[in-house]
């Protein structure tokens, strides 16, 4: 039996998981690994807060030093959220020649050139299956098992607080601070929800993904991300009408061009099996040149479900197949700088719900536009006017260089054809 001290930084949601596991299934991994895992010390802020969680026989304490001063500890499980202060964390760990397994994000998405640089200079590990979609062995998977695959395309649902205020407002009709609150309360969200929902946590993690896949220095900064605030139960009728549902989507995709990136509110036709990923769930969709398609799905968010993932990389540390196997990967020391395409470069499928008077022509108007533009209609739907004469028609377009379909928006709402600006989003 393998003795294995560890220290524990950040004793919130998925910390809570994280000591429930340790403390409820220490058996399991015994059998299973032969490791004797023991939770030595817990940094947390307030050690005398009451909570449901056990400590797992560890001390608890707001020292960190308690835990960067102690030789016994080598690994250290870090679960610090934001960036500034989790980064400074994470180096001082280092620093003290701790192995580091993360569930932040947004530090290895901005910092993980560094962090990593660092880690590997001292011979140690930054483990992070935890920091992309919760549950789901999606690091280990494109890592390992898709080894072998040129990747040509990821869709992903990478945030389960978006899935789940999508899904509810979808299927319960809730509005959209009634589902945010619920995912909240369930443990989903991130401390400041802002975060989940302007679409910035699905880039951190789509950073760390197409890293990965694509072996190259992502500039977080270039990765256009919208959120969900502004979608209203109309788009998400409007979508239906459509035969697709809105899914906040991370996208990458390669193209003999470059390499396209975003995260965007996006319909996904129905019969897409990421169209039925919902609620916390996340789905992520990857082609690869041999392996095909390939769809991995379960709950992103949540305490025991990212806690899963936090013990399966304290594990790969603590047997060693970690320093045999994913410190050999150069994704994160030696990958050279990818270029995304911009905008009007990106090949996408676009959605419009135009607001039009219902006159003879308008039809005809909207379609010469988009037509003059280059962008072909897939399918198009005209509900009855209302009692002051407008009616709503709704398009989808096949794929077409995005800055077409914009330009061409905005020409058909310079033109009298449209009573108010045009609605667009993605579609898939
Ligand atoms: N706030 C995140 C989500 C948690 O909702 O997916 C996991 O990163």
């Amino acid at each position: 039996m393998h003795r294995c001290d560890l220290g524990l930084i950040g004793w919130g949601t998925v910390g809570g998981g994280v000591t429930r596991i340790l403390a409820q299934d220490g058996g399991l991994l015994r059998e299973r690994c032969g490791l004797d895992l023991r939770l030595k010390t817990i940094v947390t802020r307030n050690p005398s807060r009451a909570r449901e969680a056990p400590a797992a026989g560890a001390a608890v304490t707001d020292r960190l030093d308690a835990i960067l001063a102690d030789d016994a500890i080598r690994t250290v499980i870090h679960l610090v959220g934001g960036t500034a202060e989790a980064t400074e964390i994470c180096r001082a760990c280092l620093n003290a020649g701790k192995n580091v397994v993360t569930a932040n994000k947004a530090m290895l998405a901005l910092h993980g050139d560094e962090l990593f640089q660092l880690a590997a200079d001292r011979g140690l590990c930054i483990a992070f299956e935890a920091a992309v979609a919760g549950g789901i062995p999606v690091i280990a998977a494109l890592r390992d098992g898709l080894v072998a695959n040129h990747i040509q395309a990821i869709y992903a649902i990478l945030n389960g607080t978006c899935n789940y205020i999508l899904s509810k407002m979808e299927s319960e009709g809730r509005g959209y601070r009634e589902a945010l609150a619920d995912a909240q309360r369930l443990g989903y969200a991130e401390t400041d929800p802002t975060l989940d929902v302007d679409g910035t946590d699905t880039a951190h993690k789509l950073a760390i993904l197409a890293r990965i896949a694509f072996n190259g220095r992502i500039p977080f900064a270039a990765i256009r991300t919208e959120g969900i605030q502004s979608i209203t139960f109309d788009d998400i009728r409007s979508a239906h009408t459509m035969g697709c549902r809105i899914k906040l989507l991370a996208v990458a995709q390669r193209r003999s061009n470059g390499l396209e990136l975003r995260v965007a509110p996006t319909l996904v036709p129905v019969d897409h099996p990421l169209a039925s990923v919902s609620a916390n769930y996340n789905g992520i969709f990857i082609q690869g040149h041999a392996v095909g398609t390939t769809l991995l799905v379960g709950q992103g968010a949540g305490a025991m479900p990212t806690a899963s993932a936090v013990l399966a990389d304290v594990v790969d540390i603590c047997t060693g197949r970690y320093q045999a196997t994913a410190n050999r990967f150069t994704f994160f020391t030696q990958a050279s700088p990818v270029s995304l395409l911009p905008e009007n470069e990106e090949l996408t499928g676009s959605y419009a719900r135009f607001l039009v008077p219902d006159r003879a022509g308008v039809l005809a108007g909207i379609a010469t536009i988009l037509s003059k533009h280059g962008v072909s209609l897939l399918s198009i739907h005209q509900a009855a006017p209302d009692r002051e004469g407008q009616a709503i028609i709704e398009a989808v377009t096949h794929p077409h260089r995005g800055g077409s379909f914009l330009k061409a928006v905005e020409e058909i709402d310079h033109s009298a054809l449209t009573v108010r600006p045009t609605v667009t989003l993605r579609r898939l």
